[in-house]
Formats: structure tokens, sequence, C-alpha cells
């Protein structure tokens, strides 16, 4: 890659010995998330904006052989020629793409050959980084992002079997109840915290990875606000709906109010009535909803209306970047091994800033002041999204902790309830 990719997108260059070691981690762990599912289970595609595990598996490849093994080893023949369309996701500059409605389709290859590609991968990249003296060192960065990218899909592999499986009537489970599975009974009471306003700055800096739209770092104004010490339960958001949240158009906005309409939305995604109270599809399974676990699956549109039903907002993603950086990297994230929203622990401050769900924001999702995209197709990774799209923060159940931090800038489309994704409100101060 050119000297560009290291300079923007992201300035660390680890050791190849780390990079290696990091490398073997990231890749292994994408292969025991994918274990508990059968061959059947990887190809299926349940919806537009979900892809099959084993297109996941096999773009995730694709990465680093595009990125990294072309640029890197002269006359690199490809594993498979035909694979630079099937999982190329949306790069122009690389080429013409399969389409995302039809990866569900991709019964060939078959998943065994796409593990076998992805092992090609590895020994390649793995090779390079121990004997491409001269060769890996300038690709190090892209290596770092293809890792991070890679992470991206773990979560992805995770919301999209999820969707998948909460499509099945039979409602099967991705994996028994986690070993990990308890936390506190009942969450910590919701308290305001108040901050005051100034000017503060927000973004990256430094050496460390972060993706570009996280820099530059920049000065923003915060008028003084208050921040709720935990996320917005189900218990709190089922009262929500008892009081007739979802037919009263006044709390919400139009594109929601239409969404609602022509939905036939009622209650958050893989919520379901039943004669004996709500239950909920989880990864381990339908249960019976838990009054006290964080609400998750609701969009932009429900997460605002709540927020407007409950007398308060949502945050801007500046508000919650100054109170999380304050705060240690540390939740229940992809490592607890829960895989499901745990109630919120006790203690002093703001909770559950990191794990249990992607908090949506009220801000848009556009460029900070001064960012210009990469040059070359990596810089179609994050900026042409710039538009149309909200900021989440956080990190959810289902995020690698190594992949998440307080300038982290998530981004879905007002109406996507499929990830992992709450409410965490704020409000201006009396
Ligand atoms: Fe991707």
């Amino acid at each position: 890659m050119p000297s560009t990719a290291r300079s923007q997108l992201g300035p660390a260059a680890p050791s190849c010995d780390a990079l290696a070691r990091r490398f073997r981690d990231v890749r292994g762990r994408t292969e025991v998330l994918r274990a508990p599912l059968s061959a059947e289970d990887c190809v299926a595609q349940s919806m537009d904006d979900a892809s099959p595990t084993k297109w996941h598996l096999a773009h995730t490849s694709w990465f680093f052989e595009t990125f990294v093994l072309e640029p890197a080893m002269p006359g690199y023949r490809p594993f498979d020629p035909q694979f630079r369309v099937l999982f190329n996701s949306y790069y122009q500059q690389v080429g013409p793409q399969h389409p995302r409605p039809r990866r569900g389709l991709l019964t060939r290859p078959s998943l065994d050959e796409v593990l076998a590609y992805r092992a090609h991968v590895d020994a390649q990249v793995l090779e390079l980084l121990a004997h491409g003296a001269g060769r890996a060192e300038p690709l190090a960065a892209v290596i770092e992002l293809g890792l991070h990218h890679e992470q991206q899909h773990q979560e992805l592999i995770l919301t999209d079997a999820k969707h998948l499986l909460g499509s099945n009537p039979l409602r099967p489970a991705y994996r028994s109840q986690s070993p990990n599975g308890t936390r506190a009974a009942t969450a910590a009471p919701l308290r305001w915290r108040r901050f005051p306003g100034g000017v503060r700055e927000i973004g990256h800096e430094g050496r460390a990875f972060s993706f570009d739209n996280e820099r530059p770092r920049h000065a923003v104004l915060l008028q003084p606000f208050a921040l709720a010490t935990r996320l917005v339960t189900n218990a709190e958001f089922l009262a929500f709906i008892d009081d007739g949240g979802y037919t009263r158009p006044e709390l919400w906005l139009s594109d929601g109010w239409a969404a609602v309409q022509t939905r036939g939305w009622s209650a958050p995604l893989y919520w379901e009535r039943q004669e004996d109270g709500w239950a909920q599809f989880t990864l381990a399974g339908r249960r019976a909803l838990s009054s006290d676990e964080p609400v998750c699956h609701v969009s932009l549109y429900e997460a605002d209306a709540y927020a407007t039903w409950a007398g308060a907002r949502l945050p801007s993603e500046a508000e919650w970047e100054t109170v999380a950086c304050q705060v240690r990297v540390a939740g229940n994230l992809l490592d607890s091994d829960r895989l499901h929203p745990a109630p919120a622990p006790r203690g002093d401050g703001v909770q559950q800033l990191f794990g249990d769900v992607w908090e949506w924001t009220r801000s848009a999702y556009a460029a900070y002041p001064g960012y210009r995209a990469p040059a070359g197709a990596l810089g179609e990774y994050n900026g042409k999204f710039m538009c149309n799209q909200f900021v989440l923060r956080g990190g959810s159940c289902v995020t690698p902790a190594t992949h998440i931090r307080a300038t982290y800038r998530n981004f879905f489309p007002p109406d996507a309830r499929w990830q992992f994704s709450g409410i965490r409100l704020a409000r201006d101060p009396d």
C-alpha cells in the first residue's frame, strides 16, 4: 500500500512478531465464533442487510489478500481469481461486486473451500510477517486495519446469525446459555449525573490505532448537560409500550412514525408477546423477557421516541465521548462470553458506557472538521458512508474488548434494529 495508508489509516506500526501473534488470535477467534453454526447455518441470508457467515469468513480473508498480499508479493496468484468479485463488499476501486442481497445464493464455493481459503491467506500473511523483511513493515498498518476489520465482522457474524436463527419459527439457539451468563439480577437505580458546558476536545490522536473517521481530534462547544447513569431497561421500555408509545405520533420523528406504520412495529426486534407475558429471542434461544436487562434491538427512531416520552433526549456523540474518555474501557463485551446485555452494575458514576448495547446518539454520522478520506480503495472504508446514518457509541456484548475505545464511531441507518443497539438518556439541566 502507499505510505498514505500508514499515516492516515493507523499511525501505529507494531512489530512483525507482535502483529503475527495478534493476527493468529483474531483470525482464530473468528473460527471459534463460527464453530456453533452448521454448514447450513453458514450459507443462508435472512435479509439484505445481513450476510451469511460463510461470506463473512471469505470476505475478511479477501481483505487481507487484496490489500496486503497482492501489494506485498509481486506475482502473487490469488487463491481463486473469481473471489475478487464474490467477496468484495463495496470497494468500487477494486472492481465489481456480487450484489449484497444475493450473498445467500452462493452455495458454491463450499464452506470447506472457504475455510481452505482462510487457511491459505493465514499462511501467506504469517509467512510475510516472518520472512518478508522490508515488505511487511510498510503494510503493518494495513494488517492492523485488517484485524480491526475482522473484529467488526466477528460482531456481524453474531448479529447476522441471531437474525437468521430468530427468523426460524423454531427459534433455535446459536449456543446454549453462556457459562458467564450472570451479573446482577437487578439493575442499579437510574440517576442523573450533571456535566458542565465549555470547550472540550473529542476525537482520536496519537499513535494507537483508530479508524480514519475518529480523526482529527478537534474542539467542540458543549452546553451543560446531564447523562443517565445507566442504560434504559426492558421494564422501562415496556412502560413506554403500555402507555401507547407505538400508537402516539406526537412522540415520533416523522420518518420514525412512517416506519412504525409501514413495518408494523409494536415492540423491539426479537420481542414476542405470549400468553404468559413477553418473551425475547436471544443467542441462547427464546426466554422470558428480563425486566432489568437493557432494552436492545431498537432503532434510532424507537430510541428517540422513548426519550421524548421520558421527557429526555438522546446524547450527542460529543457529550457521550467527553464522559466515556474518563473511564476505563471495560464492561459486558464479547470477551465476557455472555452474548447478551446484562443489568447495570451498582457503582459510582456513569455505568455501562462500554459493552452491553451500542448507544444511539442524536448525532448524524458526518466528517469531523479537517477529515479527509485516505487515498486509494481503502479510502472507501468509512468516508463514503457519511450520509443518512447516525452514530452509535460504546460497543455491545458482542464487540471484542480490544476493538472498542472512547473515540470509536459506529454508524447505522436510523431504522436499523438487528444490531445490539439500545438507549442511554441525556437531558438539559433544569
Ligand atoms: Fe468488510
